[in-house]
């Protein structure tokens, strides 16, 4: 199976990703945490994502592709993937439908999370993360443990470099300019969930948990 988990920037998708993956046993693929990845091991790649993350543009097709398609091609991923981040533009979208047509697979589902941009901007600016296992807190919603410490590992959760106010704003308009239209893309052919994402965390991943099934 499939799947894209889709949405703006703070929609809910990282947060989601994990009980979706496990439900649907298949592997959570984000192009985000991989380039994280790469930036705080300050490799080649992440050198070569490094200002477009921080400024809130999209890495290069071309970067993007080449990355997702050898994620691909590790064993854990033949049977089928979650999709979180990705694609986000037309074009990354229409590459990675011939991918999958190419290996007898296709997109089983979109499940678009529908959240407002004032929503978002809360958020996202509200988000601590743990740059060590990836868990995601919000400073009301679901608060770090004591001294700000993550709840899973016990590291430091810090505040995203691309979730500084400035940043999210670029980053809600990339996503209306280039992401949005990947929607209107999948909705001609590929079968498309939308899920209200702006309700509690546990009613969000039901209605996920539904579309899947
Ligand atoms: P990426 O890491 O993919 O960031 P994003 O899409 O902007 O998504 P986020 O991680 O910000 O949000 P999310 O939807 O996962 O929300 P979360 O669950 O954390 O990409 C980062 C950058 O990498 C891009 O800007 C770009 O530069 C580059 N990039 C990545 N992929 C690319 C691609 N394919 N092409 C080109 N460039 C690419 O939740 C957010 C907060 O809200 C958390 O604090 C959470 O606790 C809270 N929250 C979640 N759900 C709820 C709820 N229901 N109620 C209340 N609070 C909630």
């Amino acid at each position: 199976m499939d799947v894209i988990l889709f949405g703006p920037p703070g929609a809910g998708k990282g947060t989601q990703a994990s009980a979706a993956s496990m439900a649907a046993g298949i592997p959570h693929v984000s192009t985000g945490d991989i380039f994280r990845h790469h930036l705080r091991n300050g490799t080649e790649l992440g050198e070569k994502v490094r200002r477009y993350m921080n400024a809130g543009e999209l890495v290069p097709d071309e970067v993007v592709v080449e990355v997702v398609a050898s994620r691909l091609e590790e064993d854990d991923a033949t049977g089928g993937v979650l999709f979180d981040g990705f694609p986000r533009t037309v074009n990354q979208a229409r590459l990675l439908r011939a991918w999958l047509k190419d290996h007898g697979r296709d997109v089983d589902v979109v499940v678009n999370l529908v959240v407002p941009d004032a929503v978002v901007e809360a958020r996202l600016s509200g988000r601590r993360s743990c740059l060590a296992c990836g868990a995601t807190f919000h400073v009301q919603h679901s608060p770090p443990g004591p001294d700000g410490a993550c709840t899973k590992c016990d590291s430091k959760v810090v505040q995203r470099e691309d979730d500084k106010a400035e940043t999210v704003r670029n980053r809600i308009d990339t996503y209306h300019s280039q992401t949005a239209p990947v929607l209107a893309w999948a909705r001609d052919g590929i079968r498309v969930v939308d899920v209200d994402a702006n309700q509690p965390i546990r009613l969000v991943r039901e209605a996920v948990l539904a579309a899947l099934r």
